[in-house]
């Protein structure tokens, strides 16, 4: 059984981490020690919620932890991601979850690599969306050919981040925010690609300005011939984590939950079977991917991983999908450094090209 040591006690180390995993405990008693779950955050001095106990540092919380027995979750920014990576492996940790995105940028990657591959370190990158129900009923549905070929799909990830982007300095561009979920799962539904162009802008409130965290986009083509498109606005006065696939033959509109207030996520299928009436659905799809994500990166750990669950792409212990996803937006981050930036008037008009909301 297993105990856990959280890495960075910000906003989804205490904010989501901690819930999760309480609630995970309780519902697989057979896979989680008894003991409080340990801390370290040299940045802070958070009075410690129910079931935290908060460490001086690492060191301290190696002496409290078995590594054998624990896993590791970094919640840390990604600027920092590499160094505390290296020092918790050094302290003998081998079993990690580690946020997303996995590194910052392909130097950092390659920092993230060496380490893992020489001290042998077992790693699941949190990635709620690649164990979403919703994503999970779009392969289905476009794996099973009676909606043609994939055309094209948008992405939308839009809400409003003024505050934390203009006085938090955990994220260097809007590509490692939320576009990171959404490129794991267009790898997963079309396969490989390569960065076809990408623009970014700053936010802006009165003279505070917070360097290209305002808006990201991007367009990919997959080695497959399809193409798909991610746009994130953090101005955006709505909140919005939306993705469209146009197929031959349908449309299908899939909404993932916007926060942890409410799971369920929703599914409108528009079906035009050969110049035929088009048929529309309604599915409505219970989806606590967070939660449903760290069970599975236990159960891996525990050495009990689910027949099914092995052979997901970027699920536990597989890094290959997240470092192409590293790849591709150190790609659009260097485009975005050459193009024009995009300030978008409102959001909540249009979206992605060729796809209105
Ligand atoms: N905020 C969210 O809703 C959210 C959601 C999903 C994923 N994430 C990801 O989680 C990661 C952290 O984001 P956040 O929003 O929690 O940031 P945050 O700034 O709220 O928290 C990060 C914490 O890490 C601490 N920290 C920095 N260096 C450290 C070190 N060397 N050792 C231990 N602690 C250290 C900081 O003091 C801070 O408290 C990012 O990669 C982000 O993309 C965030």
């Amino acid at each position: 059984m297993l105990r856990t040591l959280l890495v960075g006690l910000g906003r989804s180390g205490t904010g989501l981490h901690l819930p999760v995993l309480l609630r995970a405990r309780r519902a697989e008693p057979g896979l989680f020690a008894a003991g409080p779950v340990v801390g370290v955050d040299p940045g802070r001095t958070p009075a410690a919620p129910d079931g935290l106990t908060v460490a001086a540092g690492l060191r301290d919380a190696r002496r409290l932890l078995d590594p054998d027995r624990t896993v590791v979750h970094l919640c840390t920014p990604p600027t920092v991601r590499d160094g505390v990576l290296e020092e918790v492996a050094a302290l003998g940790f081998r079993r990690l979850v580690v946020e997303k995105p996995l590194a910052a940028d392909r130097a950092a990657l390659r920092r993230v690599r060496a380490t893992v591959d020489r001290h042998h370190l077992d790693v699941t990158v949190v990635a709620p969306w690649l164990h979403s129900a919703l994503t999970d009923r779009l392969a289905t549905l476009l794996g099973d050919g009676t909606l043609g070929a994939v055309r094209h799909i948008g992405v939308t990830q839009h809400k409003p981040r003024f505050r934390r982007s203009l006085t938090a300095s955990s994220h260097t561009s809007a590509f490692e925010v939320e576009v990171p979920h959404a490129v794991g799962v267009l790898l997963r539904l079309l396969g490989d690609a390569h960065t076809e162009d990408a623009s970014w802008s700053d936010v802006r409130l009165g003279d505070a300005v917070a360097p290209r965290l305002g808006t990201a986009r991007l367009r990919l083509t997959h080695h497959t011939g399809g193409r798909s498109e991610v746009y994130s606005d953090l101005t955006s006065p709505v909140r919005r984590r939306r993705i469209v696939i146009d197929t031959d033959h349908a449309r299908l509109t899939g909404d993932y939950p916007i926060s942890e207030d409410d799971d369920v996520a929703q599914l409108l299928v528009e079906h035009r079977p050969g110049g035929g009436s088009t048929t529309v659905t309604r599915e409505l799809l219970p989806d606590d991917a967070l939660t449903r994500c760290l069970i599975r990166a236990y159960r891996h750990a525990a050495g009990r991983t689910a027949p099914d669950d092995a052979i997901l792409p970027g699920g536990p212990g597989d890094l290959g999908l997240h470092i192409r996803t590293v790849e591709l937006l150190d790609d659009a981050r260097r485009l975005a450094a050459m193009a024009r930036p995009h300030h978008p008037l409102t959001t909540d008009r249009k979206e992605v090209a060729g796809h209105a909301g």
